[in-house]
């Protein structure tokens, strides 16, 4: 199984971005844990602060991998580009955030990307990735 992980703005800074909100851990640290937890799955990362390589990623990827776990970070509540690439490609998405977003300020309770997704899984902090991945094992355990 191939999976595709995109992260938006900001997200390399994780760890030392708003540690309260979105912990202590940087995503490659975690990601070692992700690709041992759920090997032997293919799980590749990319992230952006540039809304438009997030589109060509969503779309390089979109027609061969089994699913992209998306957190695309404040472009969730801002980007029609995103949400129409995510339409135009055949790979299911999983929409994902650290923190609970209905948790926060009013901005971001409004998803632009939801409605293409296959889902949403927010406020779980970094586990929120690995609730994704595991739907997409179980997804491909049933089939
Ligand atoms: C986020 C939530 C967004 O509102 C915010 O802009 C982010 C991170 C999250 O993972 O909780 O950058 O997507």
């Amino acid at each position: 199984m191939k999976i595709q992980i995109i992260n938006g703005p900001n997200l390399n800074l994780l760890g030392k971005r708003e540690p309260d909100v979105y912990g202590n851990q940087s995503f490659e640290a975690f990601l070692d844990t992700l690709r041992k937890r759920f090997s032997p799955t293919e799980i590749h990362y990319f992230q952006s602060n540039i809304e438009g390589e997030l589109v060509s990623k969503i779309q390089e990827v979109g027609f061969s991998y089994d699913g992209i776990i998306l957190n695309a970070g404040a472009y969730t509540h801002t980007s029609v580009a995103i949400h129409d690439a995510i339409a135009a490609i055949k790979t299911p998405v999983v929409e994902v955030h650290i923190s609970n977003v209905y948790a926060r300020e009013e901005f971001r309770h409004k998803s632009i990307i939801t409605s293409k997704c296959v889902g949403i899984i927010s406020g779980f902090g970094l586990e929120s990735y690995s609730l994704a991945l595991t739907y997409f094992m179980l997804k491909l355990q049933a089939t």
